[in-house]
């Protein structure tokens, strides 16, 4: 499950109906997805994209998306850290970043126009919808890898638009995870 922290207030918030009120204000959609039938996480990427067909088909007739795919981004990778690198610099792009976490984790912050900026903690199960236009950037966490479903309106025109704020660096990409913060917590 998705943790999302607000840095400038020193605020971490975990519960998905509060995440979503949050991500709200800023027009991003926050869902959980459970698959129609069990599939593995590595499972061949027709078998994820058919047990999430229902979820998928949705959110298509929604926004108006016309493909969806599913990549894998691993330490093997070849070209990894040039791949991040386009990324993490705070940018948009002319059509909604759609992205549903099937294995791994990453970090998005997004800054609003006006307002704090948010960072949010993807694991396996949650999908979000950035609509077009929102700054933002990406990274992922120690172990370097994320297998996600994305849904294009146009993939041709999938490339990252720099605001070159340089804001993305005073933020560091950390991430908690759900277990981290139940070992934080007092034992008694
Ligand atoms: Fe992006």
């Amino acid at each position: 499950m998705a943790v999302l922290r607000i840095p400038d207030e020193h605020l971490t918030i975990t519960t998905p109906e509060m995440i979503s009120l949050q991500l709200a204000q800023l027009g991003i959609e926050y869902e959980r997805w459970k698959p129609s039938r069990q599939v593995a996480p590595d499972a061949p990427a027709e078998e994820i994209l058919g047990a999430y067909r229902g979820e998928i088909e949705t959110l298509k007739q929604r926004g108006g998306y016309v493909t969806a795919d599913v990549i894998d981004v691993n330490p093997e990778t070849p070209g990894l850290d040039a791949m991040l690198a386009k990324f993490s610099s705070e940018h948009w792009h002319d059509e909604d970043e759609v992205r549903f976490t099937i294995a791994g984790r990453g970090v998005f912050h997004f800054r609003p126009h006006q307002g704090r900026v948010l960072a949010l903690e993807v694991e396996p199960g949650d999908l979000i919808r950035v609509p077009t236009g929102t700054w933002h950037w990406f990274d992922l966490c120690a172990e370097r890898r994320i297998r996600v479903i994305r849904l294009f309106q146009d993939p041709a025109g999938w490339t990252p638009k720099y605001t070159d704020s340089k804001v993305d660096q005073n933020y560091q990409p950390a991430c908690f995870g759900a277990a981290y913060l139940k070992q934080s917590l007092p034992a008694n």
